[in-house]
């Protein structure tokens, strides 16, 4: 299924471009007219992307990038600028898994590191890119997670991080709105991705039963009882990029097959 035309002649900077979502949100945005500027630390797989959206028939330009890193973030938005002149998307997607442990004996350093990437690095790129996306009248997508709308062990530090980076969304979208700039986020369920595949089969072998097994029990708990892909997710977002979506801002969609209603 394709966007077609939805994003034509746009320029989107995605963060975190890996082999789930990130790959996923390169080509849909590709594949809905947009030419993408790629940013992440592994130079060989942004390559690959960048292959498969120029197959699709559009321009990516690959900027090796730890978003961490405050020079390497102003090479991102200026590398994005240099190429093609203006931005009209920014989306961030970059992840660092933050410790799966209970809060009350989690690591304070390791929750503190993943702060720095989960949500001051995203502030920090999107304020570097809020000049080029108010020329344009564009917008930023926040990629967050159900993890907001449950409180289970051991996912507090990651709860804690995507709770604030959703508490950032809403307050930029306020404080950008006056501007032309529109922010939203998306919080995907599960994705049935790489990251994913990989979890299922640990939990499968620890529990001596199939991966479909663990597959099939966590699909049972979706209204449409299977797990979203990464292309299904990333049209959700390049909707919010869109046009259609020129009177959305401050929201948040979860793309989660119906596993958790908000
Ligand atoms: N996977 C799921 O089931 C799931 C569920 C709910 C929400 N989400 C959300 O969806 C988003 C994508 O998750 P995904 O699992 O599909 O991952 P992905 O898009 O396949 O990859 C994310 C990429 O972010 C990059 N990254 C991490 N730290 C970075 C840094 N400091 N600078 C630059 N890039 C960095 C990593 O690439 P490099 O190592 O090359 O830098 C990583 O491969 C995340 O925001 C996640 O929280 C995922």
């Amino acid at each position: 299924m394709r966007a077609a035309g939805l994003l034509d002649g746009k320029v989107v900077v995605i963060s975190g471009v890996g082999p789930g979502l990130g790959r996923g949100l390169a080509l849909q945005c590709a594949r809905a007219g947009a030419d993408v500027v790629l940013a992440a630390r592994n130079e060989e797989r942004l390559a690959e992307v960048a292959k498969e959206v120029g197959e699709i028939g559009r321009r990516a330009v690959p900027v090796t990038a730890d978003i961490n890193d405050h020079a390497a973030c102003e090479r991102l938005a200026e590398t994005a600028r240099n190429e093609f002149g203006r931005v009209d998307g920014l989306v961030n997607n970059a992840f660092a898994t933050p410790p799966l442990k209970d809060l009350t004996r989690v690591d304070l350093d390791a929750v503190r590191r993943g702060f720095e990437t989960n949500v001051l690095a995203a502030l920090h790129l999107t304020r570097l890119l809020v000049p080029a996306l108010e020329e344009t009248g564009g917008s930023v997508v926040m990629i967050n997670s159900a993890v907001l709308r449950h409180s289970r062990r051991t996912f507090g530090a990651y709860k804690m991080a995507k709770a604030a980076l959703l508490a950032m969304a809403q307050n930029l979208a306020t404080e950008l709105g006056p501007r032309g700039v529109r922010v939203n986020t998306i919080a995907p369920g599960y994705i049935w991705a790489d990251n994913l595949k990989w979890y299922f089969d640990h939990l499968a072998k620890k529990r001596g039963v199939t991966a479909q097994h663990i597959y099939d029990e966590n699909a049972a708990t979706t209204d449409l009882g299977r797990l979203p892909e990464p292309d299904e997710v990333a049209d959700a977002v390049v909707f919010m990029l869109s046009p259609l979506a020129r009177a959305v801002t401050g929201q948040c969609l979860d793309v989660n097959a119906g596993e958790w209603h908000h």
